[in-house]
């Protein structure tokens, strides 16, 4: 188990989702400050970017985001996955990965990536290792397949970028500058203006009073603060929802090779047998957290579907069936997941509620990029 994630996968939650039947529902935005002995922590705004990223670093990450030389065939950039225009996400089921290759997972968004607690589906990374997390997708088969020497080659042989890179950093591009800068940029990607974030700050009307009604179906009836709680609404932790294995990913050649060779890199035994997405055990080796995703935020939600690390569920409407079903029939079921009988009008309150957790649109208007110069022999 990484140490960042606090407990395993099985065990936690049942008393969670129970304890958070019983919380009292008091109105108004005072009551969410403290949930009392609920055992989850409040619902709160977003706190401000952590740390202060330097303006010239986030400001060439902001290009290299959206430049395709940063992966070897020079045709994807991190936004043709993660598009500013669908919430940084791509809407849809399953990543397509790189050129000849397709993922197994889908794409989740980029915003406020940097105030979790772990990244990926099954959690593999601190939240706070941003620079690693570039480092993987640069390199990754399955992402952007781009060897580090040819990248810096590249950058140098445009002089806009190596001006950049001087002005940010004081020296020329390198590796390690490339992954600080892209991670300074993904720092600054957080939600703004975000009608849940006003009302918690108590402007009572910048949520509907259905979303206020749904607010409450979230917290008491529900349960679902028992994981998706704090400022991000989400415990960051593994649980296992009892999703159907996803047929897609055997169906396709592509799929399977992709999800064999990143179970092999991880040491995973018996790989080639697998027909499920095991989730974080190939991280854990645990049997216990075998398919155990963790806790995605709920944070833009409404952009970002199809959902679930599978992609599986189309819709908000459908993701709130499946929870009131008391979530799927897979093997290891998190024990707190049981059917809600939620009323249709509960249910329609508990999607307006969570289509209050988007903020505004932003970062999708079309950057220039710089251009490949034919440079003087010897020149810098
Ligand atoms: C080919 C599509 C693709 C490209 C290109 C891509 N990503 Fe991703 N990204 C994904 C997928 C799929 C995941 C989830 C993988 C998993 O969980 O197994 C992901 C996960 C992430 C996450 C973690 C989000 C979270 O909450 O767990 C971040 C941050 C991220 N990508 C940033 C980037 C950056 C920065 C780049 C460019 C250097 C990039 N991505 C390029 C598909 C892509
Ligand atoms: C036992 C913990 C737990 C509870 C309770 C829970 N969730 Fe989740 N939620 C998760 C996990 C884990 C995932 C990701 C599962 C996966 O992909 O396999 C998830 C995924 C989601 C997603 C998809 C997000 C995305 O980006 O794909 C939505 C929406 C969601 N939950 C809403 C809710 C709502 C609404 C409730 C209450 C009815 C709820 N959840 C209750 C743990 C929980």
């Amino acid at each position: 188990m990484p140490s960042f994630l606090k407990s395993a996968c099985i065990g936690k939650s049942s008393a969670g989702v129970i304890l958070a039947v019983g919380i009292a529902l008091a109105g108004g935005p005072g009551a969410l400050m403290g949930d009392p002995g609920a055992g989850t922590r409040p619902l709160a705004p977003l706190p401000k970017a952590a740390g202060r990223s330097d303006p010239g670093q986030v400001a060439l990450g902001r290009l290299l985001f959206r430049d395709g030389r940063l992966s070897g065939d020079g045709s994807i950039s991190c936004a043709t996955c993660h598009d500013p225009a669908r919430g940084f996400a791509d809407g849809l089921p399953l990543s397509k990965g790189y050129p000849g290759a397709l993922y197994f997972r889908n794409t989740p968004t980029v915003l406020n990536a940097a105030h979790g607690r772990a990244l990926y589906w099954d959690g593999r990374l601190p939240s706070s290792d941003l620079p690693t997390l570039v480092r993987d997708h640069l390199s990754e088969a399955h992402f952007m397949q781009a060897d580090g020497r040819l990248l810096i080659e590249r950058l140098k042989q445009m002089p806009v970028y190596v001006r950049a890179f001087r002005e940010a950093f004081g020296g020329e591009p390198t590796y390690g500058r490339i992954l600080d800068s892209v991670a300074a940029y993904l720092q600054t990607l957080q939600s703004r203006d975000v009608p849940f974030d006003l009302y918690l700050q108590g402007e009572e009307d910048a949520i509907t009073p259905a979303a206020r009604r749904g607010l409450e179906v979230f917290r008491g009836k529900a349960g679902c603060v028992a994981c998706h709680d704090g400022p991000m609404l989400s415990d960051g932790e593994l649980h296992n929802l009892g999703l159907p294995r996803s047929p897609q990913i055997f169906d396709s050649p592509e799929r399977s090779v992709t999800f064999r060779r990143f179970l092999k890199t991880l040491g995973v035994e018996r790989y080639d047998t697998l027909r499920e997405d095991i989730g974080a055990e190939a991280v854990t080796k645990l049997d216990s957290d075998r398919g155990c995703f963790r806790t995605p935020t709920l944070r833009e939600v409404s952009r970002t579907a199809p959902y679930m690390h599978d992609g599986s569920i189309a819709t908000l409407e459908a993701v709130v069936e499946f929870y009131d079903r008391g979530g799927g029939d897979g093997v290891g079921k998190d024990a707190g997941l049981r059917p809600l009988g939620l009323t249709p009008p509960e249910k329609e309150d508990l999607v307006e509620f969570l289509r209050t957790l988007s903020g505004a649109v932003f970062e999708t208007e079309p950057v220039e990029l710089p251009a490949y110069e034919i440079l003087p022999l010897g020149e810098r």
